[in-house]
């Protein structure tokens, strides 16, 4: 009867243990890949102890500020240096995937970067990389690719090192310098024999992500152009949100099993940026009211790279300073309404508030999709329940140009849908799980 009992009791802890917690090694199946937050318990690179609230709403507005500078400069064509924040602070992009490289596998946890094309992982011997590196020499099918193969004219800064095709590129506030590779890649169940992608050999700064980035940009040497046959560069995912880091989204590969049920809106190119992600965003709703934005706030321009892209690495939304100020006052509006409520700050948030508010939502209408933000896509509340703060923001002051960023907190719990064949990007309300 005890036995009984304690085995019961085994059995249901395990139960209720298996809907707790993340099941972290869970494998991904099909052409299904689990998502996590950097700070999920399943994440290595979550932060040894656990960050207060405050912290990391400060860490990752620090984060957005380098992200953002590093968006607007692919965008045009120049770099931005970033502001030197105080602390070392991990600017990787939020969400990773796991990935197994080689023969036989090493797994490493890639971050996913949307606005991004290439691959790059950190190999054995880098210099200056952190934690779990490949380890090509321990691969049968590592090959690496010489100085005449056609990839070597797609990299940034192409060299030739000993026969080997080298390159270097900047990434946030780091400078990486990588030797061109081809080994087999499996992402769920699907193996890509020979890929091609960065084995980085040195790094600088702290933007580098740990175990890698996956780019899921279209551009050249992007998963998408490298996997034409096989994902016919379509792909979607859920991401979690950092509320509930337990639960872990999903990235989904290909055009099987992508939603029926969902709304589009036409995906612009911008020949400057091929492998960024714009769409006409061409009015915002702040609860019933569109908001008066200049139009050169929202309008797409191939030349100087103004609009509007979805982007996975960012956290919160920027807006070109114009529209934010409208949205934001309209909301301020909105919430203060007769009560007069007092507003504060922040770090680089300007709208907050130290008493329970009733928000409106804020609807974003893009050509032929209007999407309707929820509380949780909006708002940011600290764990005690005192302050609550509009998570969204102005462009950074130094950053002179007009690009708007849909970014990750307002995307959680949403699949999106990128359908490059169709030119078109889908978004649905989904609860990650
Ligand atoms: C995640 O699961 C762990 C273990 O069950 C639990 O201690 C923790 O509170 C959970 N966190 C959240 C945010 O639900
Ligand atoms: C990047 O490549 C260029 C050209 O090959 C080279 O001169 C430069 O030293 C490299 N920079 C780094 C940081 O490796
Ligand atoms: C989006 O909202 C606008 C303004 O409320 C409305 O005029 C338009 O018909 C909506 N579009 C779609 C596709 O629902």
């Amino acid at each position: 009867m005890k036995t009984t009992l304690s085995l019961l009791f085994l059995f249901l802890s395990s139960l209720v243990q298996g809907l707790t917690y993340p099941k972290c090694d869970s494998h991904d199946h099909g052409s299904t890949l689990q998502v996590f937050h950097v700070f999920s318990p399943c994440s290595p690179f979550r932060p040894p102890k656990p960050l207060s609230w405050e912290e990391s709403v400060l860490q990752m507005q620090a984060k957005d500020i380098t992200r953002v500078q590093f968006l607007v400069s692919l965008v045009a064509g120049r770099s931005i240096v970033p502001i030197a924040s105080g602390r070392q602070i991990i600017q990787s992009p939020t969400y990773i995937v796991r990935a197994k490289i080689g023969n036989p596998p090493q797994t490493l946890l890639m971050a996913m970067d949307t606005s991004n094309d290439a691959a790059w992982v950190p190999c054995s011997g880098c210099d200056g990389c952190s934690s779990a590196l490949f380890a090509p020499e321990k691969s049968t099918t590592f090959k690496s690719v010489g100085c005449a193969a056609a990839e070597c004219k797609q990299v940034p800064n192409p060299s030739c090192g000993v026969s080997a095709c080298n390159f270097n590129f900047t990434y946030g506030s780091s400078s990486i310098a990588a030797n061109l590779a081809q080994d087999t890649v499996t992402l769920a169940t699907d193996p890509v024999p020979s890929y091609t992608f960065g084995c980085v050999a040195k790094t600088t700064g702290s933007s580098n992500p740990p175990q890698g980035l996956l780019g899921l940009g279209r551009g050249p040497l992007s998963l998408l152009s490298q996997t034409q046959n096989l994902y016919k560069s379509t792909f979607s995912y859920c991401l979690p949100s950092f509320k509930s880091l337990n639960f872990s989204g999903s990235l989904r590969l290909g055009p099987v099993a992508q939603p029926l049920r969902i709304k589009f809106t036409p995906l612009l190119k911008n020949p400057r940026r091929p492998s960024l992600y714009y769409v006409n965003l061409v009015a915002i709703r702040v609860g019933r009211k569109i908001v008066d934005i200049p139009p050169a706030a929202l309008a797409f321009n191939p030349t100087t790279g103004a609009g509007t892209i979805f982007d996975s690495g960012t956290v919160y939304t920027r807006l070109a300073a114009p529209a934010y100020v409208a949205v934001r006052d309209e909301f301020r509006r909105r919430v203060g309404g007769k009560a007069n409520l007092t507003v504060t700050t922040l770090g680089g948030f300007d709208t907050c508030y130290t008493v329970p508010i009733v928000a409106p939502t804020i609807t974003l209408i893009f050509s032929g999709m209007n999407v309707t933000l929820p509380q949780d896509n909006l708002l940011i509340h600290s764990t005690a329940g005192s302050t609550t703060c509009l998570a969204m923001a102005g462009a950074p002051d130094n950053v002179n140009s007009v690009l708007n960023v849909i970014a990750n907190m307002q995307q959680q719990n949403h699949r999106v849908l990128y359908d490059v064949p169709n030119s078109r990007l889908g978004v649905a309300r989904e609860l990650c799980t």
